[in-house]
């Protein structure tokens, strides 16, 4: 059962597109006070859902924001992430329900932080919708909400493919020096991602002809690979006369206002930019065809970034520091001056202030962006992929986005923002997989290897057994980090036979994960969630179910040679050594200490499952979908349901698109 209260007037979100009959009733579990809601909770209680955040898959024990923030140096203090996905469930004994906070303004969810039994919800807007749902069990509750939210975004098949990105291929050749190192090496690839470095100084919709003179030439070069170029595309648009993006929007006031009227002025990468107004219809409209310069290049996918919006500084800011900092020149920076000083200099950068300093044209009215603020990677995504539907009406164009809020998972998929190399983030990458499909984000990934900081060989294998299994699969990194293309691993047969097994996987993956997405329910499923009833199983958050069919345990941690695992039930392991299948062992019910090469992904296979393997390939064009091999713990006569389609028109549907597959 779903109830709609609305409290006030809220600006609609548009996160729910069919919304029920407001209910007239009193909320249940919470008590509300002011823009408070709470609620106790009782010791067994589970807490499940908030999307991309940082700690357990189980919530309980945290406080979180929901505040878009760029955030790379985050780890488990961290409080906000850069999405905001304000779906919650609360699992008990005498209770099972989720609560959308539907509300584009900051929300704090203090689940047991300041009071260990306490629930705080607090709200920064005085308006807003909530949705209540009452079901059985916590999966129930999941449909029940993603069929609320409507459909989750559907990027073409070869997205599935794995992924090379990095910021610094500064060049067309070098662009060419990463397919050839995977191509020469024989290792899979479908996409290279460009960062900022192919843009004329940093400017959205350019390209830097010097560096990439003959870039359409590249796009058609690499497609004959079968590579696709994935080109970024960043929130703020550069400030620079005779740029046409720049002069078109300040023609037609496209750009975000400051409170004096004039264009609001910020740094990114560019140096001085303006923000469009995203959440202004003509503006997001306008900025959403831009993207047509790049796909008449041949271009197929992007990916938006910087769309917290994140600020470096706001020119206003900047010009009162490089007043004020003068007079700590010649003074003692004593403990209390340092900090002053600190404090002047070290809070340029995302500003809470500068948030409440420009203005956004939202259907006529003017709203204060930091009313707003949840929304602006939300809207720029949506407009991108509404011109998108326009533009390629009859193919799906990848797309996926840093900032996001429940309602722009309709529209792309996100990766989860700038992760560091470290252990704990590969770990953090498996938790949060399943709460984001909870709140509708179903293509979504972890910078494999980690993005900032330098990577070892253990690790990035290691997260490339666990990246196999994550519907968007990229190997991504920071610029003056050490490089770590899979090419570049010692071990290329251990890299080339894991990412091979990605491929081997793929007609299970994108079965599993467009079932899930059509059916609304999970690709990713934490065990709590199959076994409801089994409290090791509840609280095993180390594994995952990924699909009806298999279970995953990767290693997380440095100089190990095998984990505990638990086995809620009866299973089958299956060791692959790479791609191939090397052992097949039922194991019982239990604990079992297993070992894990550094060459090896071990799988386990449900009782009564089939996992569908296909042929390694080089690319997703090259496979084939026919010939499968059927590995299984299942009796004579079970059978699997295989969904295919082309994989690349926006139509898609279960009806004509299932096989059943028999062992
Ligand atoms: C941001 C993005 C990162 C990208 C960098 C340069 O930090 O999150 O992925 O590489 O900007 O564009």
């Amino acid at each position: 059962m779903i109830r709609r209260f609305v409290i006030g007037t809220p600006l609609d979100t548009e996160a729910v597109l069919h919304k029920p009959e407001v209910d007239q009733g009193v909320l249940p579990y919470f008590t509300i006070e002011g823009t408070t809601l709470g609620m106790k909770l009782a010791k067994e209680d589970v807490v499940y859902g908030l999307g991309e955040n940082v700690r357990g898959i189980n919530k309980r024990g945290w406080i979180y924001e929901s505040n878009c923030t760029d955030q790379p140096h985050h780890h488990e203090n961290t409080r906000s992430l850069y999405g905001a996905h304000n779906f919650f469930i609360v699992k008990g004994q005498e209770h099972c329900f989720g609560l959308f906070v539907d509300t584009p303004g900051r929300v704090i969810f203090d689940i047991g932080y300041n009071r260990v039994d306490d629930m705080k919800v607090t709200l920064e807007n005085e308006d807003y919708e909530l949705y209540l749902l009452e079901e059985d069990t916590p999966e129930a509750i999941v449909h029940a909400f993603r069929e609320l939210i409507g459909q989750s975004y559907v990027p073409p098949k070869w997205a599935f493919g794995f992924g090379q990105s990095r910021w610094s291929y500064f060049t067309a050749e070098e662009v060419r020096e990463v397919a050839r190192g995977y191509r020469e090496n024989q290792i899979p690839l479908d996409m290279i991602y460009l960062d900022i470095d192919y843009m004329e100084r940093y400017k959205d919709f350019t390209i830097d002809r010097e560096a990439f003179p003959d870039f359409e030439e590249l796009v058609a070069e690499m497609k004959a690979q079968g590579i696709h170029l994935i080109p970024i595309i960043d929130g703020g648009v550069k400030v620079e006369e005779g740029y046409d993006v720049y002069e078109e929007g300040v023609k037609h006031h496209y750009f975000c206002k400051d409170v004096d009227g004039d264009d609001f002025t910020v740094g990114v990468w560019p140096g001085k930019c303006h923000f469009p107004d995203m959440l202004n219809e003509e503006a997001g409209r306008w900025f959403g065809r831009k993207y047509k310069v790049l796909m008449d290049m041949g271009i197929e996918g992007f990916w938006n970034d910087m769309n917290e919006p994140a600020i470096f500084y706001s020119e206003k800011r900047l010009k009162k520091v490089f007043e004020k900092v003068g007079d700590f020149k010649d003074i003692n920076l004593d403990l209390k001056n340092f900090n002053a000083f600190q404090d002047l200099v070290g809070n340029v950068s995302n500003n809470p202030e500068d948030y409440k300093s420009f203005y956004h044209n939202y259907k006529g009215q003017k709203i204060r962006h930091d009313k707003v603020h949840n929304l602006f990677g939300y809207y720029m995504t949506r407009s991108a992929q509404e011109a998108f539907e326009e533009l390629e009406p009859e193919k799906r164009v990848l797309l996926f986005s840093r900032s996001s809020y429940i309602g722009m998972h309709r529209y792309g998929g996100i990766w989860m923002g700038d992760n560091k190399s470290w252990w704990s983030h590969l770990l953090m990458n498996l938790k949060m997989l399943p709460s984001l499909n909870m709140c509708g984000f179903m293509y979504t990934g972890a910078d494999v290897g980690g993005f900032l900081e330098d990577t070892t060989e253990d690790l990035l294998l290691r997260w490339m057994a666990l990246g196999i299994f994550m519907p968007l699969f990229r190997d991504h990194s920071a610029l003056n980090t050490r490089r770590q293309e899979a090419y570049v691993v010692e071990d290329k047969a251990a890299v080339r036979g894991i990412i091979s097994l990605r491929y081997r996987l793929l007609p299970y993956i994108y079965s599993e994960f467009m079932k899930a997405t059509l059916k609304n329910t999970m690709y990713a499923r934490p065990l709590g969630f199959v076994w409801p009833e089994d409290p090791e199983a509840v609280e095993t958050e180390d594994q995952l179910m990924i699909g009806e069919s298999i279970m995953i345990a990767p290693v997380y941690e440095q100089n190990k040679s095998g984990r505990t695992v638990y086995l809620p039930e009866e299973m089958k392991l299956l060791r692959f050594d790479g791609a191939v299948l090397a052992e097949e062992q039922v194991l019982a019910a239990g604990r079992h200490y297993i070992k894990v090469g550094m060459n090896e992904v071990v799988i386990f296979v449900r009782k009564g499952h089939i996992l569908p393997l296909a042929q390694p390939a080089q690319c997703v064009a090259e496979m084939d979908w026919q010939d499968l091999t059927l590995v299984h713990f299942a009796e004579e006569g079970t059978s699997y349901e295989l969904y295919d389609d082309d994989g690349i028109s926006r139509r898609v549907s279960l009806e004509g698109s299932l096989r059943t597959l028999t062992v």
